[in-house]
């Protein structure tokens, strides 16, 4: 979409940081007003993970991991230690995590016995995770690349994402997954 603001190497993750948050915030919801014992609202827990496995995943953290941190290791910043060893740490307990919910998701469905507390218990710990993480990235490691990459080199990044636009996860195009958020959203 054109916009009158000078480019920017995060304002892209940063915008699609505020849907995760929603989505991890309707989560949250769905998970306090079920009443403890009964079933969680399964069909909006299931669409939150689709809606973490391909947006947040497979769309936002690939954007920073194929194309942000490595932007910002040509500008000398380590993969292996400090900020960006510290994301993608927490990337991989993210995915860990949703993957638990998916699972255990499937043991609600099957009427597994102790597997609802272990799902609300799983999508607690994402909410923590996603919620912290985003807030370090925007805090902390975005306004280092916001410093850092300027220029040709954020106008090579900037082209870098807008050449994902028609990008498919699973089947489905970012736009697809905007509008998951946007029903997860009405029903939580
Ligand atoms: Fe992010």
């Amino acid at each position: 979409m054109p916009s009158d603001r000078p480019p920017s190497p995060t304002a892209l993750l940063r915008e699609e940081h505020q849907l995760i948050l929603s989505v991890a915030d309707a989560l949250s919801r769905v998970l306090a007003i079920d009443s403890p014992g009964g079933p969680p609202a399964v069909d909006t827990v299931e669409g939150c993970t689709t809606f973490f496995r391909l947006f947040a995943d497979a769309c936002h953290h690939s954007k920073e991991e194929n194309l942000l941190f490595p932007a910002l290791e040509a500008h000398g910043m380590s993969r292996d230690a400090g900020p960006i060893a510290v994301m993608l740490y927490e990337h991989e307990q993210g995915r860990a995590l949703v993957q638990a919910m998916v699972e255990l998701l499937e043991q609600v469905r099957a009427g597994i016995r102790g597997s609802e507390p272990d799902l609300r218990t799983a999508s607690s710990n994402f909410v923590a995770l996603i919620t912290s993480h985003i807030a370090k990235e925007d805090g902390i490691l975005f306004d280092m690349a916001d410093h850092l990459i300027q220029g040709p080199a954020c106008d090579t990044l900037c082209a870098a994402y807008a050449e994902l636009a028609d990008e498919r996860y699973e089947g489905h195009s970012k736009q697809d997954l905007v509008d998951l958020a946007a029903e997860i959203l009405e029903a939580g």
